[in-house]
């Protein structure tokens, strides 16, 4: 029988052209920390997680490591996102359950994790965090024209740290591998779907949101700077 044990994978391989900052965005700081550091610290305090394996840029592995606690080892990643969880994966040998977590959803509060590696042990093999989505949705054609309405009902936007009974992640990257549902995959319940897995939600937090755009950071360093004072200026003269 396999331990109890979960292995956190921490894609942040990524380059956050997007962000503008002129290194990986997992290196980027929220409020004087690096992002890959808060995503890493926010899962080990969680108490869900015994460890971390982080996916960085082939270039800056020493630099990831040197700032990442002693328990997160680091690896180096791939062409994209699916590569570089596999590479992760890859890392992982003895667990009952695997969390991937994106370096960029550094704010994700520790209940999130708890409750996914919750559920994996009720026996779900793929667990997602997922909240309602609040702007309407519109479906259209490369030109910008609505095609049609698509109805919010049953709609849910979807987060991470999303957890994986290790054999089930193994065999949905397998599947992956130089398939087309990796190209398009954005998430690793993705591949799982993609090979008729089940996969259920829990819910998941505003908190978690990806920091993808500058306004995404300026949003996280408000969160961290005004949580405080925000809550005693309420109702303040
Ligand atoms: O670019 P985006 O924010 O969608 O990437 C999602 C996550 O996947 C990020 O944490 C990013 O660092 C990671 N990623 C990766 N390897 C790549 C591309 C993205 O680990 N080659």
């Amino acid at each position: 029988m396999s331990s109890r044990r979960v292995v956190a994978i921490v894609p942040a391989a990524g380059s956050g052209e997007r962000l503008g900052a002129g290194r990986p965005k997992a290196l980027v700081p929220v409020a004087g920390e690096p992002m890959v550091v808060r995503a890493v610290d926010g899962l080990l305090s969680s108490g869900a997680v015994d460890d971390v394996v982080v996916v960085a840029p082939a270039s800056h592995v020493d630099a990831m490591a040197s700032v990442l606690p002693a328990r997160a080892r680091v690896v180096p990643g791939g062409a994209d996102r699916v590569a570089s969880v596999a590479l992760g994966l890859a890392a992982v040998d003895d667990a009952d359950v695997v969390l991937v977590h994106d370096a960029a959803r550094c704010l994700c509060p520790g209940a999130v994790a708890q409750a996914v590696v919750a559920a994996v042990r009720d026996g779900h093999g793929a667990v997602i965090p997922a909240l309602p989505i609040a702007d309407t949705v519109r479906r259209v054609d490369p030109g910008g024209r609505v095609v049609g309405p698509v109805d919010r009902t049953g709609l849910l936007a979807v987060q991470t740290p999303q957890g994986f009974r290790p054999d089930v992640l193994r065999r949905a990257h397998e599947a992956a591998l130089g398939s087309s549902a990796a190209a398009r995959a954005t998430d690793d319940a993705g591949l799982v779907e993609a090979v008729g897995g089940e996969v259920v939600t829990v819910p998941g937090d505003p908190r978690a949101f990806k920091i993808t755009t500058p306004l995404d950071l300026a949003m996280a360093e408000a969160l961290l700077g005004t949580t405080a004072p925000l809550a005693g200026a309420v109702g303040d003269p």
